[in-house]
């Protein structure tokens, strides 16, 4: 089965195709034929942090040209669609002219050889949403192939399924651990796509605590990455934590989180003193420590409490090295349990994680529909 995905929930204008081939009921192999991102990065930051309507005026700039690059890698059918209808377009007519002109452009080609077509329609910024959405309704109208809406979460969690070109169904339960620059969330799934929130973030979520922290010490959005940097440098120098952070609700009985008490107490420090580069790289040390440990502890009590037999780690913040040695090191801590990760290249935004969701819920058979489909931007389990 040939998927063609779009991801455009964020900041990432994201493309992918892949070709899976079902070699038993938990092995399939996988081919990427095409994996393209456009990161909008560069446009917001300056604001330090996502602009919607930028976000969306650049997804609606960037999609028509992915769309034609990936159309000269992908299979072709050597078909060019006829019988076009003028209604497909109806609804970029009115808002998106230079989109809508672009897509016909784009009617005007053969048709790529694919079996469906999957969207990010939430959780995410609403505008941005929407023009994946349009996009891939007009794309599944022009090569008359079927459309399947993907929950961008569920998109997370399944890529960590893929590992050396199979995607490998593990055993269940599974508990996911979502961090995200949006969420941060506990997710129970007593089978292939059930998904029951057990904890969720009460504030702020992991990635968004990573991103303000780095900038009350002054480093660029997003600041996730930087701050991992930082306390890389600080680990290998042997310099120890610029003080001990809270690592907040460790120790209470919900999976809930809350991380922006620890951002205050960073504040308060930043505040006191103006911090030399060796200092912004213990605090960073600092800020690391708090949250990985945080969401490392409450996890491992959430494993032992359900008797999960897999744990997958997925979002943005599942590229922390720290983060990825920590949740690993849960197999030897808690019986019978076996990590999955991403990727670090598809643990932030991208559109394969995308394309694997949609042929899992293919597989399983719990496709959402909904005609026409809306942008869902609070889309939660
Ligand atoms: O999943 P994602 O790409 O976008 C959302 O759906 O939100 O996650 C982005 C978040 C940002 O907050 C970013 O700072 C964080 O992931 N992030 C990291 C690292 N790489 C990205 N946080 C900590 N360490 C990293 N290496
Ligand atoms: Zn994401």
């Amino acid at each position: 089965m040939k998927i063609l995905a779009i991801e455009t929930s964020c900041d990432e204008t994201a493309l992918s195709a892949i070709e899976v081939t079902k070699k038993s009921k938990t092995n399939h192999s996988v081919r990427i034929l095409a994996d393209i991102l456009h990161s909008q990065i560069e446009k917001h930051k300056e604001f330090g942090g996502v602009v919607p309507s930028i976000a969306k005026r650049e997804h609606a700039l960037h999609i028509t040209p992915i769309i034609k690059d990936m159309l000269l890698t992908l299979p072709s059918t050597g078909v060019i669609p006829n019988e076009v209808s003028p209604e497909l377009f109806s609804a970029l007519n009115k808002r998106e002219e230079v989109l809508a002109e672009e897509l016909k452009k784009i009617a005007k080609l053969p048709a790529p050889d694919i079996d469906a077509i999957a969207v990010t329609y939430g959780p995410g910024l609403e505008p941005a949403l929407w023009i994946g959405i349009h996009v891939a309704e007009v794309l599944a109208g022009i090569w008359k192939v079927p459309l399947i809406p993907i929950n961008h979460m569920e998109g997370h969690i399944l890529v960590s399924f893929f590992e050396n070109d199979h995607l490998n169904i593990p055993h269940f339960p599974l508990l996911s651990l979502l961090v995200s620059g949006g969420h941060t969330e506990l997710v129970l799934s007593p089978s292939l796509g059930e998904y029951i929130k057990m904890g969720d973030t009460r504030d702020d979520a992991a990635g968004e605590c990573f991103d303000k922290t780095a900038r009350l010490l002054g480093l660029p959005y997003p600041g996730g990455p930087h701050i991992s940097l930082y306390a890389k440098h600080a680990r290998e120098k042997g310099n120890p934590p610029l003080m001990h952070l809270p690592r907040p609700m460790i120790n209470d009985p919900s999976h809930d989180f809350s991380f922006s008490g620890l951002k205050t107490a960073v504040r308060y420090a930043v505040d006191e003193k103006k911090l030399s580069d060796k200092e912004k790289e213990q605090m960073a040390l600092a800020i690391e420590e708090a949250i990985v440990e945080t969401l490392v502890e409450k996890t491992k009590r959430a494993l032992e409490e359900t008797g999960a037999k897999t744990l997958a780690l997925g979002g943005g913040v599942s590229a922390n090295i720290t983060l990825r040695k920590e949740v690993k090191r849960l197999e030897e801590r808690v019986h019978g349990v076996d990590v999955v990760l991403s990727s670090i290249a598809h643990s932030t935004d991208n559109a394969v994680m995308i394309a694997l969701a949609a042929y899992i819920n293919t597989l399983n058979k719990t496709i959402h529909t909904e005609n026409p489909l809306q942008a869902a931007p609070s889309l939660s389990f």
